[in-house]
């Protein structure tokens, strides 16, 4: 019997790339020189499309593909996936929720405390021999006891919410409404500009989609102020990255950490030479132990499909 005919939008490990190829007809358009011109050519047998939560699966691509009966994601973000032409056609759509979670609040953990504390700096003052001809290293912020804003406290901010505990933070987040399966020492605020006002540090960890588009924008990033801190581990649209920059070049920010960006990975020059801004290249959920159970998952999802079985993780 012939394998349903897969196509790949970009790149996965070994680990996953070959039990794929095993079970599937793979096209692998992220390797085609001319991908439109390779997506008109296998569009009419692909049966599902297999991608990355930062790739997703636009409405051309859709439309390339007139047999796709599923989408599945490597990724929790589906934003990037046009839901409104699946819905229409009846496409399913599935994502890897659950397994990240706690990566990416580790990881929009570590940022603030490098941040914080300067760490990236403090390491380069003591490779560039600063601490034997300057000596000490200048002092930074405190970070236990700081107030935290989580705006959105779904999966990934309530999981930064727990985390907050161990550093005795005053806790505050919004969300579409108060939650009650958190502790009650936590603050609900409605809205994202009052969250900011009360917060040294605002994570943002929104699930993005087009209400969300720059709900962090130049009115928020002013309420945060120039002691202030922005966490984004969510996605760049949820951020007016112009506003974002303006902010900080002008100190009305006091600074940000960034694992997501407009136009990632040709981020916007500007950021490369602010120093009040941490990089991070889109890995909130990048260790070996997550990547594998999320492309164990993304298959689990393509199998169920072809099998007749109900989705592990559907999202439409
Ligand atoms: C990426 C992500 O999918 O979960 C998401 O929504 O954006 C990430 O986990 C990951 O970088 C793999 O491309």
């Amino acid at each position: 019997m012939s394998k349903p005919v897969v196509l790949q939008v970009g790149a996965y490990p070994d680990w996953d790339q070959i039990p794929l190829d095993a079970a599937f007809e793979v096209k692998r358009m992220f390797a085609a020189d001319n991908p439109k011109a390779f997506l008109h050519v296998c569009g009419p047998d692909v049966r599902a499309i297999a991608t990355r939560g930062e790739l997703g699966a636009d409405t051309d691509m859709i439309t390339a593909c007139p047999r796709l009966e599923l989408i599945s994601v490597y990724g929790v973000g589906f934003d990037t996936v046009d839901l409104e032409t699946c819905r229409k056609r009846g496409i399913r759509v599935t994502n890897t929720p659950d397994v990240l979670t706690k990566d990416v609040a580790d990881l929009a953990v570590a940022m603030m405390m490098c941040l914080k504390r300067n760490v990236a700096a403090a390491d380069a003052w003591v490779r560039q021999g600063d601490w034997q001809t300057k000596g000490a290293f200048p002092l930074q912020q405190r970070v236990h006891g700081n107030r935290i804003g989580i705006l959105g406290l779904g999966r990934i901010g309530t999981e930064i919410g727990k985390r907050m505990l161990g550093f005795e933070m005053d806790v505050a987040y919004t969300a579409r409404a108060p939650k009650t399966n958190v502790p009650s020492s936590w603050t609900y605020i409605a809205d994202a500009k009052t969250l900011a006002e009360r917060s040294d540090v605002l994570f943002v960890s929104l699930a993005a989609s087009p209400e969300t588009r720059h709900i962090v924008d130049d009115s928020v990033l002013t309420a945060l102020g120039p002691e202030g801190i922005l966490i984004n581990v969510s996605r760049s649209a949820n951020v007016d990255e112009n506003a974002l920059i303006s902010a900080l070049a002008e100190g009305r920010l006091g600074a940000a950490a960034l694992d997501v960006f407009d136009n990632e990975p040709a981020l916007d020059p500007r950021l490369l030479t602010l120093p009040t801004v941490l990089l991070q290249p889109h890995h909130g959920s990048g260790t070996m132990e997550t990547r594998r159970a999320m492309g164990q998952l993304l298959r689990d999802n393509l199998m169920a499909h072809f099998t007749g079985q109900p989705l592990p993780t559907p999202v439409l």
